[in-house]
């Protein structure tokens, strides 16, 4: 059926207007870059454009629409695509934290709620899920990918598409609430040399196969409609332009169907990568295996004259655009063009009661909770008294001073990347807490300092409308002032770490602490002799040794979207027990970094619980050790493991055997906990991982509940590319180690035969 209509179809089309499918503009209100394109409107109506990116308004979309279907010659509809990354108007957490829940069907449920939202508000497609894997936290896109580990990134990848396209891979995109997803940045974008935004990455093939390219794979392999090409050169080769990655691995080797679409200017980019003017690099992107040009118009300004020139086929512009009809047939925008153009549904289903209270539980899952220990008050004569129980969670009486520049910002609530943003309509954590806490809790706030001393990196640290509103007075005067506040108080909520936009595109650093002016108010707050509570708005990684060491009570809260007020508030008075661990590696130092859980042995190891060793691979300032390894957060209750067992040691190639631990509630409070499988090849014909996540489960236990939790464990599992990129399962000796963190010490040996 669909093979017939886009043939006839085609053979209606001129050549201009098969490159115009190729053509992606950016209108709008919302840019995403620096680039705005002119005269779009025009360029519709000559059947010149394919799809609009980021152009906000059910009402504004059907319009231009309307321009296509009836001023066009041939009426074909558009794709109106946006960057929907953790939600639309209701805002979920970065996608950072969200990977943090380890809950897949939370993470399903915010990804099908933004599909909700967003394609009421005419939709129909969405730049999302990022999936790249990074290991460096001076990037500041780690805010929108699920940190450093395949496995669970692989996993993640394929509830988001799900989440949007539609739970029965069968059935996909019917439904007029469901949306294309886009699977980015193809491939390797977290991999930049130094941290640094669109920076050179070079890897081996070995690395890229074992260690980077699976969570592409696996949105492949849930039926992702596009994929997005990323900035960086691999091998190279910018991947815009990159054959062997858009062709040979992404369609021969894992059979994708869909479409590739640019990033941003990712074509005209490619002149100052050094690769040709534009003409050439445009002519080398759809050569490559790139059916659609996001804002360069370098396919539309310049494919027929290669056409002309013989530098690109007939065959070849006649696949893209067959892809990209293909992609409005599946949606159904052939039937109707209007499916996503309901005037009615935005008041009843955009930022809905249901998916805001949605929002609110799956914030709070995403929250790490990274210290908390017993508050030692000392008095003025210097006597101390000790407590037994951790600081948090709070009891709701008293006072509550909410200190901090990020204590009282709207706008900065949501994070990053969310441009359908109502910036206004979020409370911030004082408002929440106090509207939350009202009758029983007296709560005042004080900002105490600046975001960052330094007005003009605050300046580039708060775009996007997100600035934080700096305050003209001193540091000292704003002090003063937090310490009257913080007298005034029981207990003091410090909110304090990066804005939004410190993190996100283009948003790298290379001092990753709390700025310096941060650091000073919370010195202060802690010398009021008051519990002090760090509550960490993040997008990164942050290096916290300092603060690990002088504060009771760390929880890192990531930005954790619309909802985030409510959800911290939910925590900190023990409503909700974190559950949330970490998926990215928090180093000592930015000069321990790349640091991750999945490293390789080397031939020289430093031996376990050893700092230095002359002659070691290590540092003579600092241990090799994370200051929160991957894996890791804890909880108001403890978890206790008993022994692996393994159904039996020795398993075949073609068998499943199954490792079993019992873990028990062994404190007060019920909670859930994430159980972890790890694996560790011993001998291999290449060197293997000192271990690799290979299984998760997040179970939910009440005090003093034991519960079985076991892991099958298939050859799939042991399996790894090889030095000839072969796909292989060695027979020899795996460690097994189930726990509550990377660090888990249970461990069984099992023998593959
Ligand atoms: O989808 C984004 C991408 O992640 C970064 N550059 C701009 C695109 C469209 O806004």
């Amino acid at each position: 059926e669909m093979d017939k209509f886009v043939t006839e179809l085609m053979k209606k089309m001129t050549i201009e207007e098969k490159i115009g499918q190729l053509n992606l503009p950016v209108t709008g209100e919302i840019t995403t870059g620096q680039a705005r394109n002119s005269g779009v409107a025009r360029q519709i109506e000559q059947g010149l454009v394919g799809g609009v990116l980021n152009l906000k308004g059910v009402d504004k979309i059907r319009e231009v629409q309307k321009l296509a279907v009836e001023n066009s010659r041939l009426g074909i509809p558009l794709l109106f695509g946006m960057d929907v990354v953790h939600g639309y108007e209701t805002i979920f957490p970065i996608p950072l934290g969200l990977s943090c829940s380890w809950n897949l069907a939370a993470i399903q449920e915010s990804a099908r709620i933004a599909a909700v939202e967003a394609s009421a508000d005419g939709i129909c497609w969405t730049f999302s899920p990022m999936v790249d894997i990074s290991r460096d936290p001076r990037w500041g896109r780690v805010s929108e990918g699920n940190g450093e580990d395949p496995f669970l990134g692989g996993a993640i990848a394929r509830a988001m598409v799900l989440g949007y396209q539609g739970a029965n891979n069968e059935q996909q995109l019917q439904r007029d609430d469901e949306i294309m997803a886009c699977v980015k940045h193809f491939a390797l974008y977290g991999a930049g040399e130094a941290g640094r935004d669109y920076n050179t990455v070079d890897m081996s093939r070995n690395r890229m196969f074992n260690e980077y390219l699976y969570p592409y794979q696996a949105a492949v392999e849930a039926g992702v409609s596009s994929v997005m090409a990323s900035f960086n050169e691999v091998d190279g080769i910018p991947a815009t332009a990159n054959h062997w990655l858009m062709t040979d691995v992404l369609r021969r080797q894992w059979n994708f169907n869909g479409f590739v679409v640019t990033d941003f200017t990712g074509i005209s980019e490619m002149v100052a990568h050094g690769i040709g003017d534009l003409q050439t690099v445009s002519a080398r992107a759809l050569n490559a295996g790139v059916d659609m040009d996001m804002v360069s118009e370098g396919f539309i300004g310049t494919l027929k004259q290669s056409l002309v020139q013989g530098k690109i086929s007939m065959e070849t512009l006649n696949t893209a655009c067959r892809r990209i009809l293909e992609a409005k047939y599946k949606l159904g925008l052939f039937d109707n063009p209007y499916k996503y153009c309901d005037l009615k549904r935005p008041t009843r289903d955009i930022f809905t009661k249901a998916h805001r209270k949605a929002a609110r539980r799956i914030a709070a899952e995403s929250f790490v909770l990274l210290k908390n220990e017993p508050f030692n008050k000392i008095d003025k004569n210097g006597t101390t008294t000790h407590s037994l129980s951790p600081l948090l969670p709070l009891k709701k009486e008293g006072t509550v001073a909410v200190i901090g520049p990020l204590g009282n910002t709207r706008s900065n609530m949501p994070g990053t990347w969310s441009v359908a943003a109502r910036l206004n309509d979020y409370p911030s954590l004082y408002e929440g807490l106090k509207e939350m806490l009202a009758g029983k809790v007296n709560v005042i706030h004080a900002k105490g300092s600046n975001l960052i001393n330094d007005a003009a990196y605050e300046e580039r640290a708060t775009m996007f409308g997100r600035s934080l509103n700096r305050d003209q007075r001193t540091n000292q005067e704003m002090l003063d002032e937090a310490l009257k506040v913080a007298n005034n108080a029981d207990v003091i909520v410090a909110a304090l770490g990066e804005s939004s936009e410190m993190s996100g595109e283009s948003s790298c650093r290379t001092n990753l602490n709390l700025p310096d002016v941060q650091r000073t108010l919370l010195e202060a707050l802690l010398k009021t002799g008051k519990p002090v509570i760090l509550t960490l708005f993040t997008g990164r990684p942050l290096t916290l040794t300092w603060e690990h060491k002088n504060v009771p009570a760390i929880l890192n809260v990531w930005f954790g979207g619309s909802e985030a007020a409510y959800a911290i508030g939910d925590v900190l008075f023990g409503d909700v027990n974190p559950s949330g661990k970490l998926t990215m590696t928090f180093p000592k130092n930015v000069g321990q970094i790349p640091l991750f859980y999945n490293h390789k042995n080397t031939g020289r190891p430093l031996q376990n619980g050893k700092w230095f060793e002359k002659f070691r691979s290590n540092y003579l300032d600092v241990d090799n050790d994370a200051l929160y390894p991957f894996g890791y957060g804890l909880s108001y209750t403890t978890f206790q493991y008993g022994d692996i067992v393994l159904n039996t040691p020795t398993m075949k190639q073609n068998e499943t055997i199954t490792a079993t631990i019992q873990v028990t509630n062994s404190g007060k409070y019920d909670g859930a906990e994430v159980v972890q499988l790890y694996i560790r090849d011993l001998v291999g014909s290449i060197t293997r991982p000192v271990r690799e996540l290979k299984g998760f489960k997040k179970i939910f236990l009440k005090a003093g509940e034991s519960k079985t939790v076991s892991f099958k464990i298939t050859a799939d599992l042991l399996r790894f590319y090889d030095y000839d990129l072969n796909q292989v399962t060695e027979p020899g000796e795996f460690d097994i180690f189930i726990g509550g963190s990377s660090q888990a010490t249970k461990t069984a040996r099992l023998t593959l035969k």
